[in-house]
C-alpha cells in the first residue's frame, strides 16, 4: 500500500488465486500499478498470502433479524478495507464457470448482511467495481457463453448491483492458457490479453 492521503481515491485489488506466480496475479499486479499511476492509493488484497479462510462458519452466518450483528474479527477487518475503497477490482481465474472458492468465500463471508446490503442507504453507494476474469476457454468456444452469462448475471447484477454498485463491469480474458500458441503468436496473444485488461482499468482512471 502506498502512503495515505486524504484526497486520493482508493482502489482495492483482490487477487483470487492461490499462486503468486500465476497469470492472474500478474494481471492483478499490473492492474494495481496502472491504478497507482493513475492517482489511486492501491490496497492489494492477496487472499492466499493473507491466509484468508474462505469457509463460512457460524460466526459469519447472517442474522436477518439483526443487521447490526457483530461478525468475526476477520470479517470486520476485511469489510473495513472494502468500505475504504472507491473502486473494487477482483481478479480471478474462472473455475467451473464460477469463482474459485477462495474468492467466493471472501464474498460469502465479508459481503455480509448489514455490511454490504440490507440497509436503506447502501454502505456501498458511490463505489465502482471491475471484475477481471481469466478464462481458459477460447473466446469462440460455444461454452464461453456460459462464462459471459456468469460475469453479467451473478457477478455484475447479482453481487455488484444487488449490493448498491450499479456502476460495475466485468471483463473476460479468454484463452488465458494460450492453447496451441507458440513464439511470436503467443507473445502477441498475451499482449492482447494485457491490453484488454488495461483498457478496462483505464475506464476507472
Ligand atoms: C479447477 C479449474 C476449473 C476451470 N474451469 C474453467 C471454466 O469453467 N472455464 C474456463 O474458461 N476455464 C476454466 N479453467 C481454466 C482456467 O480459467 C485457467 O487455467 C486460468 O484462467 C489460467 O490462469 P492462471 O495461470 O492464473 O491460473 C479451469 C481451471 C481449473 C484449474
Amino acid at each position: 500500500m502506498s502512503e495515505t492521503s486524504e484526497t486520493e481515491p482508493v482502489a482495492l485489488v483482490v487477487i483470487g488465486h492461490h499462486r503468486s506466480d500465476s497469470l492472474t496475479a500478474a494481471v492483478a499486479e499490473r492492474t494495481a500499478k496502472r491504478l497507482a499511476a493513475g492517482g489511486y492509493r492501491v490496497d492489494v488484497l492477496h487472499l492466499e498470502e493473507e491466509a484468508f479462510d474462505p469457509r463460512n462458519g457460524v460466526a459469519d452466518e447472517p442474522d436477518y433479524g439483526d443487521r447490526e450483528k457483530r461478525y468475526s474479527e476477520e470479517v470486520h477487518r476485511h469489510i473495513a478495507r472494502v468500505h475504504a475503497a472507491d473502486v473494487i477490482v477482483p481478479v480471478f481465474p474462472v473455475w467451473w464457470y464460477g469463482l474459485p472458492a477462495l474468492l467466493k468465500g471472501w464474498i460469502d463471508r465479508v459481503w455480509n448482511y448489514g455490511l454490504t446490503y440490507g440497509r436503506s442507504k447502501s454502505p456501498m453507494a458511490g463505489k465502482r467495481m471491475l471484475w477481471i476474469a481469466l478464462a481458459g476457454l477460447a473466446e469462440d468456444d460455444p461454452n464461453s457463453a456460459l462464462t459471459r452469462a456468469f460475469l453479467d448475471g451473478p457477478l455484475r447484477v447479482g453481487i455488484s448491483a444487488y449490493c448498491g454498485i450499479p456502476d460495475a463491469t466485468a471483463v473476460a480474458l479468454f484463452d488465458s492458457e494460450g492453447q496451441g500458441l507458440t513464439g511470436a503468436e503467443r507473445d502477441r496473444h498475451y499482449r492482447e490479453l494485457f491490453a484488454k485488461a488495461d483498457a478496462a482499468v483505464d475506464v476507472l482512471l
